[in-house]
This record gives structure tokens, C-alpha cells and sequence, in this order.
């Protein structure tokens, strides 16, 4: 999705507005641009595909002014050309915007009766026009973008720069995030925290509907009742150092390997010092309470809901519905009393998403969520937001979001049981210490990295593949048939192995490898069953399974690869990581763009 950003600075802004664009590329985009107000004229340079484009823009066209606004631009309206590329301008008024004005339609009509025609097939210059249009009746800039304001529907994040007003910067946020950081004598503005944590760390978040009139020294925000309104300023604990590749080729690189680590710090922040027990730190949440469980999410997020309802299911003896949001949220299903709505969400931003739990507002028991981002949207509507701990995620294939959030649903799980009475402490404490050892195990997986290299290089070379799983490893197999698909572009699908003999088995040739996911649990024998019945058809299979699995199936696969032993229940937790690095390597072979895929966002912030 775009991303924006916004400075009110002391000194010469565009380095400044680049650089916190380029902490905002992982959004997903194809194409930037800057506006500054440069002795209170504005001037802008914008330039189609990569940030460097614009770098190498402004070597050769610099832009002055120690005020400026920023986008990279994700296109919804209008193929990504130069002249539908942010900032729009419209006279003395320039935007950038993150989001979709669902009535532009209607606006342009209105402006073009008035005589008014636009240039660039985009929503967000119809907003610029619009606001020209309330300055030329004699309106003030602020009372200018208050009136447009009122006009907009959909989802937006503004950000209004004007000529010759150096010290003014408007920003609005309807449904996408803003946050505004505080500096010394400076201000700036950002999609989010992580644009601005070179700047400060001392950070305002807007709320819907919020409109934020910036100036050098001060911040005055009114609500969406026009009310004047004091919203807290918090202290982000983003360093700079952290958004960076270590040294790894791609962000998505050192993001796998960090899992140990983070993974070690999500146990960490949940188990109790003896490691005994799961504390959900600060909640009255009670299990006795919630008869049934309703988990909502997107994409990988989704699949790790899935997951976790076998694990609330078998280990809990809790009910549990899981849905796409984007589908909950249009069929309005009864939520019946004692239900619990969790959404989870590496973003904390999915349109979506936070769509879902709205509907569930007023329905559902509590309202939880599972996000990364302690300040994002759904977190600040929940009842109760638990942290996953990943730290940034900008790879936007999930990788760390992932596991963390397997972390986090396995443990409440466990707490579920042992609340419910379905687990005792001592069988509590068994599985924690298995979870204990989880890293270990996940470093060893990731020691595999040379054969999955290996695997990848062959899978890279086909156009199709077809993932199997049976039970937590069902889930598994559609996030790795995401995985590869988003990133290598193969067009991958999954299936519950069962489902084999339903109609896909139809698609079996030597063109279809075959990645199936079977650690040697209770259905390891049926799934032996499955993967002879593709061989049987000329199918290659690539075999992903521990030892024992591998000493009585390994004979005919195409690639075997051997992972470390866990507790069953483990199992989605460390087959996360073949799956993420045979859809890395796969990537990487192919020479596609592994940290922002063509077409793709981190986060869906528009439905
Ligand atoms: C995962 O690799 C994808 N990038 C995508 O499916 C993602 O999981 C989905 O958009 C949900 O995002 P969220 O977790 O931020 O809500």
C-alpha cells in the first residue's frame, strides 16, 4: 500500500523525505515522488518504478525548502505512470495520499460542471482540485482542507501542503493509519512509525476521523465531531539500527533467520519464570467464560488461525470458527453470547481485518487480536491486543509475523486447556518445556538451508506445484503454497491430502512436483498412501518429514528432506521454516524481487 510522509523541518527537507520513503518502500509500490515549499512555492519531482529513479532525479533537478511531503504510490487508480505518480497539485495546493476515495467519481462530475477538468486518471487529485476549489471561494487553507475533508468517503490518509505557507502542513486519517512525531522546532508526519523513527521516537498517534492542523510548534487535532481533542504522545521503541538487512541479501533473508530469536522473545514475554506456566501479562481475559471461539485474519495470518484452531479445538475442547475477513465481514454471521472474536494481524492495519472486528464490536464477548504493531489500528480496538514480538517485519512475504503468531495462538491455547481443565500442570508444563526447546529446533531446521537450495533450484524450474497436508500440517501446506506463489510467481495451490482423491490427483504428471509436509504423526501412514498414489501417476514428490517419517517412506521421492523431531503439536512451528526457505530460494533463482514482489503490499490497508 502507499506510503506518506510529511516534514516541517529546519533544514533542507527532500534527503530527509527520501530517506523516510525508503523505510516506508516495504509497503509494496511502483513509483515516488516528493513536493516541497521552497520560499513558499511549492515544486515538486516525482518518478515512476524504484526509489533510486527519484534519488537520481533530484542529483540532477535538486529540490530546496525545509518543508516537503512524500509518497510512494501503490496504484489503485491509474496505472503507474509519471503523471498519476504523487504528489497531486492542483495550483497552490499539493497532497499525497494513502487509501481509496470511493466517490471521486462523483467529485470530478461536480467539479467538471463547474468547469473544473482533471489531468491524471488518479482519486487522490480530484482531493487537490477540490481544495483549490474552497481556496478560490475565498476559504483559508485549514478551512479549505476541512471542507474538502467533508466531502470524501472511503479510506484515506492526507497529508496538504500550500504555497506560501511554510509553517503548515494538514494532515487527516480516515481508515488508514497517521502518526505525527514530535521534534525539536520540527515536525513530521508518517504512514508509520517505522518512516519516523530516524527522526524521533516521540510519536502522536491520529485516530479515525481526526483532522491535524501542523506547525513547527504546535499540533492542535480536532476529532471527527470537530471537537479539539489531546491525543497522548507516545515513545516508540523502533531504533534505526533495525531496519536494516545485517547483512543478509534480502530483508525476508534475515527475517527467517531471526525466528529463533524472536520466537525466544515471545516465550519469553508470556511464560512464567519457572517456564511452568502461560501469563497473559495485565488481562482478566477468563476461558471459562468463552464458549466459542471466532478467529478472523488474511492470507498467511489466516492460515495461522487455522492452525490454531486445531490446536484450541484438541488441546482445549473450545469451539472454533475461522474466516477470511474479507468474506466475514460481508456475510455478517450470528456471533452467538459467550463468543470471543480474535483477529490477527502482523500489521495491525488489514482493511479487512479491522473491518471484522468492527462488525464484532457490539456482538462478541471481547474483542482480542494477535498483531505485531502495539499501536496499529486493531490493536487500539481491542479489548485486548496481545504482542507477537517479531519486531519489524519489511519483507513482505511473512515470515517471523508468522511464526510469532503461532507462538502466541499455541500458547493461549495451552491456556485454555489448562483453564478449562482439558490440560493438568503437569501436561501443561510437559508442552511448555517442549516449546522451550522450540528455537533450538528452528535453527537446526534452518541449518538445512544447503538442501532446500538444492530443492529450490529444481521446483524453480517448473510452472505449477502442489502442496499436501494432512491435520496442522493441512494449514501448513496452503502457507507454503502462498509462500512460493508470492514470491517466485509459480503458481502454486494446497490441499488437505485427503482432498487428493477429490479431483486434484487429476493434475498429476511429471510437469506437477508435489511438496508434501508429514512429520511421522498418526496420519503420517495415510499421507505414505497419498504420496504412492502420485508416484504411481509419474507425480515427483518432495518429502518433508523427520527421521522416522523418512526411514520407512523415503524410497522413489524426488527430493527427501529430513527435519529435526518435535511434539506433534510443535510440528506448524518448525515446518514453517522449509516452507519459507524452499519459497525463498525458489525466488531467488528466479531472480524475481523477494522483498517486494510485483503487485504486492505489506499491508492491505484498502479493501
Ligand atoms: C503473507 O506473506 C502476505 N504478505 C499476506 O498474505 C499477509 O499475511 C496478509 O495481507 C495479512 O496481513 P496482516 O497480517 O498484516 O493483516
Amino acid at each position: 500500500m502507499c506510503g506518506i510522509v510529511g516534514i516541517l523541518g529546519l533544514h533542507e527537507v527532500a534527503p530527509t523525505l527520501v530517506e523516510a520513503l525508503r523505510r516506508l518502500e516495504y509497503r509494496g509500490y511502483d513509483s515516488a515522488g516528493i513536493a516541497t515549499l521552497n520560499d513558499g512555492r511549492l515544486d515538486r519531482r516525482r518518478a515512476v518504478g524504484k526509489l533510486v529513479n527519484l534519488s537520481d532525479l533530484l542529483v540532477h533537478e535538486p529540490l530546496a525548502g525545509k518543508a516537503g511531503i512524500g509518497h510512494t504510490r501503490w496504484a489503485t487508480h491509474g496505472a503507474p505512470t509519471l503523471s498519476n505518480t504523487h504528489p497531486h497539485r492542483a495550483g497552490p495546493v499539493a497532497v499525497v495520499h494513502n487509501g481509496i476515495i470511493e466517490n471521486y467519481r462523483e467529485l470530478r462530475a461536480d467539479l467538471a460542471a463547474k468547469g473544473i477538468a482533471h489531468e491524471t486518471d488518479t482519486d487522490t487529485e480530484t482531493v487537490a482540485l477540490l481544495t483549490r476549489y474552497h481556496l478560490e471561494q475565498g476559504l483559508s487553507p485549514v478551512d479549505a482542507a476541512r471542507r474538502t475533508l467533508e466531502r470524501l468517503e472511503g479510506a484515506y490518509a492526507l497529508l496538504f501542503l500550500f504555497d506560501g505557507e511554510p509553517d503548515l502542513m494538514i494532515a487527516a486519517r480516515k481508515g488508514s493509519p497517521l502518526a505525527v512525531g514530535h521534534g525539536a522546532g520540527e515536525m513530521f508526519v508518517g504512514s508509520d512509525a517505522i518512516a519516523l523513527a530516524p527522526m524521533t521516537d516521540r510519536v502522536t498517534y491520529l485516530e479515525e476521523g481526526d483532522i491535524a492542523v501542523v506547525t513547527r510548534d504546535s499540533l492542535t487535532i480536532t476529532d471527527a465531531d470537530g471537537a479539539v481533542v489531546e491525543r497522548p504522545v507516545k515513545t516508540i521503541r523502533l531504533s534505526n539500527a533495525r531496519i536494516d538487512k545485517a547483512g543478509h541479501k534480502h530483508f525476508m533473508a534475515k527475517e527467517v533467520a531471526e525466528q529463533p530469536a524472536v520466537i525466544g522473545d515471545a516465550l519469553g514475554h508470556y511464560l512464567s519464570a519457572d517456564g511452568r506456566d502461560v501469563v497473559l501479562p495485565g488481562t482478566t481475559l477468563d476461558f471459562n467464560r468463552i464458549e466459542r471461539l471466532t478467529m478472523v485474519a488474511c492470507g498467511t495470518a489466516y492460515y495461522a488461525c487455522l492452525t490454531a484452531k486445531y490446536w484450541f479445538e484438541q488441546l482445549a475442547g473450545l469451539p472454533v470458527d475461522v474466516d477470511i475477513a474479507s468474506e466475514f465481514r460481508y456475510r455478517e454471521p450470528p456471533i452467538t453470547p459467550g463468543t470471543a472474536a480474535l483477529f490477527v494481524s502482523q500489521s495491525g492495519e488489514t482493511a479487512d481485518t479491522l473491518a471484522a472486528l468492527r462488525y464484532c464490536r457490539d456482538k462478541a464477548d471481547t474483542i482480542l487480536s494477535v498483531v505485531n504493531v502495539d499501536e496499529s489500528s486493531i490493536a487500539r480496538e481491542s479489548d485486548l491486543a496481545l504482542p507477537i514480538l517479531a519486531g519489524p517485519e519489511i519483507g513482505v512475504a511473512s515470515t517471523k509475523g508468522f511464526t510469532c503468531q503461532l507462538t502466541v495462538l499455541l500458547l493461549l491455547a495451552i491456556k485454555a486447556a489448562q483453564v478449562r481443565g482439558t490440560m493438568d500442570e503437569e501436561a501443561v508444563a510437559d508442552l511448555l518445556s517442549h516449546l522451550r526447546g522450540l528455537p533450538a529446533a528452528i535453527s537446526q531446521a534452518l541449518e538445512m538451508d544447503e538442501a532446500l537450495q538444492q530443492a529450490a533450484r529444481h521446483l524453480s524450474e517448473h510452472d505449477h506445484a502442489l502442496f499436501l497436508g494432512r491435520g496442522l500440517m493441512f494449514p501448513m501446506a496452503l502457507e507454503g503454497a502462498l509462500k512460493l506463489k508470492e514470491i517466485s510467481y509459480i503458481h502454486a495451490e494446497a490441499y488437505a491430502s485427503g482432498e487428493l482423491k477429490h479431483g486434484p490427483i487429476a493434475l498429476i504428471d511429471k510437469k506437477m512436483p508435489v511438496v508434501i509436509m508429514a512429520p511421522r504423526d498418526a496420519l503420517f501412514d495415510k499421507t505414505v498412501s497419498n504420496m504412492q498414489e502420485v508416484m504411481a501417476r509419474g507425480g515427483k514428490v518432495m518429502l518433508i518429514t523427520d527421521r522416522a517419517g523418512a526411514a520407512v517412506a523415503d524410497e522413489g521421492t524426488w527430493h527427501l528432506l529430513v527435519m529435526p523431531e518435535v511434539d506433534p503439536v510443535l510440528t506448524p512451528l518448525l515446518y514453517a521454516i522449509p516452507a519459507q526457505l524452499l519459497a525463498y530460494h525458489t525466488a531467488v533463482a528466479k531472480g524475481t524481487d523477494v522483498d517486494q514482489p510485483r503487485n504486492l503490499a505489506k499491508s492491505v490497508t484498502v479493501e
